[in-house]
């Protein structure tokens, strides 16, 4: 009888969370695990050094931000102009180097990644649609939470649905001919 009842208990909590029991980026205390695969993602675009927002004890290094989407919420993008439920976008931040090898002038990527978050589209489990989560390591992470400067900043200015669209440059013409991009967003 025990045995039934947890069984019970947890096709519930499954559904209440409208994940399967097998969904592999939560765990069951709903805590988002870091994508182990993105670098075999799609590819949108890096940047150096942007300064929209404060980096704590990070500032003062050069920094390089590389973002990825999984590659059927890409697929999707491209015919529709903007993202399905459980698009997972991922910011990984690494050193820009300046010395090494033959450089003599400009930086390149080195080392380990300094950081790893991630913006996901999952209506089902947050309220607003998307959440972000910020991981340390290979540790599943809990969602920030949503007073966050995070989500007010991308929900002003991200061109499309809360991601910054407008500095992915093969999205935005993408976004453009489709008519997608948010009424906030002025170039
Ligand atoms: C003041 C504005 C601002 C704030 C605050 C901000 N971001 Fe962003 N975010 C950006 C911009 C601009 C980009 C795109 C360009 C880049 O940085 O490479 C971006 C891109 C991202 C991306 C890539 C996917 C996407 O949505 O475009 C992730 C993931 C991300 N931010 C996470 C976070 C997290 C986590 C926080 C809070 C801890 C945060 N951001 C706070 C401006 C902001």
């Amino acid at each position: 009888m025990r045995f039934r009842s947890a069984a019970i208990l947890l096709l519930v909590s499954a559904a209440a969370s409208g994940a399967g029991a097998d969904d592999p980026n939560y765990t069951q205390d709903g805590k988002l695990k870091p994508p182990a695969d993105y670098r075999e993602w799609i590819f949108l675009s890096s940047s150096l050094d942007m300064s929209y927002r404060k980096l704590g004890g990070l500032m003062g290094h050069s920094m390089f931000d590389n973002v990825f989407v999984d590659p059927s919420s890409y697929r999707e993008f491209v015919k529709t102009g903007t993202w399905p439920e459980k698009t997972r976008l991922v910011m990984e931040v690494r050193a820009a180097t300046e010395k090494g090898s033959i450089n003599e002038h400009g930086r390149f990527q080195s080392g380990d990644s300094m950081g790893l978050e991630v913006h996901i589209k999952d209506s089902a489990r947050f309220a607003g649609g998307w959440a972000f989560f910020a991981f340390n390591g290979s540790e599943p992470a809990v969602q920030i939470p949503s007073g966050a400067d995070c989500y007010s900043c991308h929900q002003q200015h991200g061109a499309v649905n809360t991601t910054f669209v407008q500095f992915y440059p093969t999205l935005l013409k993408i976004a453009t001919e489709k008519k997608t991009l948010s009424p906030n967003y002025h170039p």
